[in-house]
């Protein structure tokens, strides 16, 4: 069994959101994800460094927080140069998502920080492999679209202050499933 491990941080559920949909992709392609989320920037990171080196994959999400990976992400970041001395994590499929209440939002820089976290440890970064929606964004207001907003590099997601039930929309949680789906494809392929 393919396994994948989803580290992220949300500090107000809409990252949460997307984390499950992303797990829920896993499942559809027969992985076994694990949901680890980061409460604070100051717990033991232990048993999510030993969960990700246990994994075959792994998928960070993060808000966008102040045009980066909020802190939570950013301290489990810092606690895995731990694991980049003896470079434990060398050729595992790494992967990303964030979400922003703007469509631009600097959104990108978020995903670079992780890109730059999985390059130094010399993991293999996969985008979600979605094209860019081919819609008329007059009547896609309720997002029903995966990758509406255009990403190639991870998962690029949108939200308003409302309700994670509400919001991001479906089509941004199905781009999250497409995600799962893919890296567990992947990682299954990468293991054989
Ligand atoms: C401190 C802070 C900084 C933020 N900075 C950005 C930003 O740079 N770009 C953006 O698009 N959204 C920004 N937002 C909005 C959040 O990314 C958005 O509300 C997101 O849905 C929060 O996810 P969460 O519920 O998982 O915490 C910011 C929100 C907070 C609280």
């Amino acid at each position: 069994m393919t396994k994948v491990a989803i580290v992220y941080h949300s500090g107000y559920g809409h990252t949460a959101a997307l984390a499950e949909a992303v797990a829920a992709g896993v499942k559809r392609a027969g992985g076994t994800p694990n949901l680890l989320r980061i409460e604070n920037a100051a717990q033991d990171f232990g048993p999510f460094l030993d969960a990700v080196s246990a994994s075959d994959a792994v998928i960070f999400g993060a808000p966008t927080y102040m045009g980066d990976v909020s802190v939570g992400l950013r301290a489990f970041f810092e606690a895995s140069s731990k694991i980049w001395f003896t470079q434990g994590w060398k050729d595992k499929l790494a992967a990303g998502f964030t979400v922003g209440a703007s469509f631009g939002g600097n959104k990108d820089h978020t995903l670079m920080s992780m890109i730059v976290l999985s390059m130094q440890h010399g993991m293999i970064w996969s985008g979600p492999g979605v094209p860019n929606a081919q819609i008329n964004r007059n009547t896609d207001a309720g997002g029903a679209h995966p990758n509406r907003i255009g990403s190639a590099l991870g998962v690029v997601t949108q939200a308003d202050n409302a309700a994670p039930d509400v919001t991001p929309p479906a089509g941004d949680k199905e781009f999250g499933s497409l995600l799962g789906e893919r890296i567990a494809k992947l990682a299954a392929k990468l293991k054989a």
